[in-house]
């Protein structure tokens, strides 16, 4: 079976009224993102970058999927599907994406502040300063910060280099590694990218862009991709 691989940014979730991050003149709900986004921002102030979270959390519970992500959803009933998001986010597993790499994290999980690996569910939208993992450090988002490991990557860049076709959602390719992916895909196989301002692309062959909103240019292309294979 065809294996297409995906992969987002938050302008997938831009249309469920999720703000990107450099769309807005380069702040992220007003604050600079080192000011929230950086283990040293955790150090210095961890109650504004957990209230932080805890707000952006409560917009993510009210969101709801779009229709990309719906789309991305139904490409499943006839591919083998992976989306490799950078978003935290759960709006594709939400509108049953069942194959979801989360190179930046999720959202809707805490972490130990001590060992990054032990992972909790989070319930509701408030993860509170007091909350402690079972080694006793303070909770903290499971997200993963600016000059933090991606842990993912590797798997993400391998999964890259096995795609049938591949298909670039709504990102700026604005933080590295993740936007180094995109080299690891076969040269020969079809690639899209899906974006009102296409992000700078260079050697890229095989590649067909489409300068749309996600929601207006994804269903189209899912309808095409499930048509021709
Ligand atoms: N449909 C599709 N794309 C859209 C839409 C939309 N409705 N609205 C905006 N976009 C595009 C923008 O044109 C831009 O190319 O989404 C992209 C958003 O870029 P960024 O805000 O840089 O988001 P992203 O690329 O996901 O950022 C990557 O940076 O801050 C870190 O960890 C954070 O995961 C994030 C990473």
């Amino acid at each position: 079976m065809e294996h297409i691989v995906i992969l987002t940014g938050a302008g997938i979730s831009a249309e469920s009224g999720l703000k990107t991050f450099r769309d807005s003149d380069g702040l992220w709900e007003g604050y600079n993102i080192e000011d929230v986004a950086t283990p040293d921002a955790w150090y210095i102030n961890p109650v504004l970058v957990q209230d932080f979270y805890n707000q952006r959390r409560k917009s993510v519970l009210e969101a709801q999927p779009n229709a990309a992500h719906y789309a991305l959803a139904k490409l499943e009933e006839k591919f083998k599907v992976t989306i490799i998001t950078q978003n935290i986010d759960d709006l594709h597993e939400r509108a049953g994406s069942t194959n979801v790499i989360h190179l930046h994290g999720i959202i809707t999980r805490s972490q130990s502040s001590k060992r990054a690996t032990l992972t909790y569910p989070i319930e509701g939208w408030e993860l509170k300063m007091g909350e402690k993992c079972e080694l006793g450090s303070q909770l903290r988002p499971h997200v993963v910060w600016f000059g933090e490991q991606v842990p993912m990557i590797e798997t993400a860049a391998e999964i890259c280099s096995m795609a049938d076709a591949f298909i670039l959602i709504g990102s700026s390719l604005a933080v590295y590694p993740a936007s180094g992916l995109i080299n690891y895909v076969p040269n020969d196989i079809p690639k899209y990218i899906i974006d009102p301002k296409i992000p700078p692309v260079h050697g890229v062959s095989n590649l067909v862009k489409i300068e749309k909103k996600a929601t207006a240019g994804l269903p189209i292309l899912v309808a095409r991709l499930m048509d021709s294979f």
